[in-house]
């Protein structure tokens, strides 16, 4: 998968920005992306926070013991996996599932989708946080395919 570019945050607020931009690109047409990092890197936070400017009413907390949540009061249906528990319960064939979600038209974020069993087979983003402190994080942007590339190029030259 190509690397688009790093960007680093110093706050919530630099990472509220990025995924209000972030938002903004996909709002349209959706896009299936995985989240990846250690506990604490922001994933969940990155996606509540996309959620919050695609205007998604509810509560977005972490799906960590249902596997998925989803939300229809935003601009487009959000789903929000977290396969963490994946591991620890053996299951590996999740692939057909998350296929069912990569459609166009809404937007899937996937925390831990290094859980699920093998390389996913179509096209999407992948964002790799990293943690450096207490509030400092970077973000790492890959895509896969046109519409992919060019939503993360976009997202580079408006939030850099
Ligand atoms: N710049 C930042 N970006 C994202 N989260 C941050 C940042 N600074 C501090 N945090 C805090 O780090 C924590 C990240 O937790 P969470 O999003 O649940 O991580 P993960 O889902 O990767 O395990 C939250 O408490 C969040 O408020
Ligand atoms: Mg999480």
């Amino acid at each position: 998968m190509e690397k688009i570019f790093s960007t680093t945050v110093h706050n919530l607020e630099e990472t509220e920005h990025l995924a209000q931009i972030f938002a903004e690109l996909v709002k349209n047409k959706g896009a299936f992306v995985c989240l990846y990092g250690d506990i604490g890197a922001g994933k969940t936070a990155f996606s509540r926070l996309c959620a919050k400017h695609l205007h998604v009413k509810e509560k977005v907390t972490s799906p960590s013991f249902v596997i998925i949540n989803e939300y229809h009061s935003g601009d487009l249906p959000v789903y929000h996996f977290d396969l963490y528990r994946l591991e620890k319960e053996g299951v590996k064939t999740i692939t057909d599932e998350l296929t069912e979600y990569s459609k166009e038209g809404m937007l899937t974020l996937v925390e831990w989708a290094e859980f699920s069993d093998m390389e996913l087979p179509f096209d999407r983003i992948e964002i790799k946080i990293n943690y450096i402190d207490d509030t400092v994080r970077t973000f790492d942007f890959y895509a896969l395919g046109d519409y992919n590339k060019k939503i993360v190029e976009d997202l580079k030259q408006q939030c850099c």
